[in-house]
């Protein structure tokens, strides 16, 4: 069933619940900001401190960077992670070919808000398969005239049972921007977490493990050869407003993304798509 609802300030989302699974989406960003299988614990995390309120973006769930990833190059002052995010998608199409499955389709386009922003005309389009797995697609439409650059990421906040005990398998080798140092540097063996990590892995496609104490989560790309492993730490969890001072415990970004050199340049007309599969 899917059912179009409101939180009590106000916040519309719709809300998915199925034989394999239940979900819920907010129209503002198009965020997912819940998605758990039927007798399984919730996949993604979400702050029990986050906004729902417009224009701030939910701290949770699965918030859509886009049509930049991080900080704007050119204009510093605007929104970090793009203004995706932070608007609100529009229900285009939702069906249900199963009882196991649902699928919404939500867009956003080109307006005369976005084009002082941005200045393209585009056709954002979020397709949500809810079922005993979760798929994200996000396509692109250049609806331009020229050419543009995308940089995004499906910035995915998993929740974990014990940050110390996870690990994240499939980037032996890979190499990777630190974003806290600035630095170039290459991964040896999985990834753990025992620090704040802020880091851009590049040119791999491969699927990655997400192993905790308690389950293991296959996290499969497509039209995407960069992915983004970031977790705050005590630190900085402590100087964000919409999180709880130990939340860095249990939450772990594992995005996957277009970013850095895996930008996409979207000739007029054409499409690009960036998806995950989460099983
Ligand atoms: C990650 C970035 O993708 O998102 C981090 O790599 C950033 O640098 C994090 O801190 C959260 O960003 P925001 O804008 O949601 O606070």
């Amino acid at each position: 069933m899917i059912t179009n609802k409101k939180t009590a300030n106000g916040f519309a989302y719709i809300e998915i619940e199925n034989k394999s699974a239940s979900a819920r989406i907010a129209l503002q960003g198009g965020h997912l900001f819940h998605y758990q299988q039927q007798g399984e614990k919730p996949l993604l995390w979400l702050s029990q401190k986050s906004h729902f309120e417009s224009g701030k973006a939910i701290r949770g769930g699965i918030p859509i960077c886009w049509p930049w990833f991080g900080k704007n190059l050119t204009h510093k002052d605007l929104p970090q992670h793009g203004f995706a995010r932070i608007s609100p998608f529009e229900l285009l199409e939702s069906n249900e070919p199963d009882e196991h499955t649902s699928v919404v389709v939500l867009q956003l386009q080109s307006s005369e808000k976005t084009l002082l922003l941005w200045p393209f005309q585009f056709q954002l389009f979020l397709r949500i398969t809810v079922g005993s797995t979760l798929k994200v697609a996000l396509t692109t439409r250049n609806c331009d005239s020229q050419s543009f650059t995308v940089s995004s990421a499906l910035h995915t906040y998993f929740a974990v049972s014990d940050i110390s005990r996870v690990s994240v398998q499939g980037l032996n080798k890979v190499r990777y921007w630190d974003a806290l140092t600035d630095q170039i540097k290459r991964q040896q063996g999985d990834v753990l977490i025992g620090e704040e990590v802020d880091r851009v892995y590049q040119k791999t496609t491969e699927s990655l493990l997400l192993r905790d104490a308690v389950r293991e989560v296959h996290i499969r790309p497509e039209g995407s050869s960069s992915a983004v492993i970031w977790n705050p730490w005590k630190e900085k969890t402590r100087r964000m407003a919409d999180m709880q001072e130990d939340a860095y415990k249990t939450m772990l970004c594992i995005e996957t993304a277009n970013a850095l050199e895996d930008a996409r340049n979207v000739l007029a007309g054409e499409e690009h798509s960036l998806q995950v599969t989460l099983a």
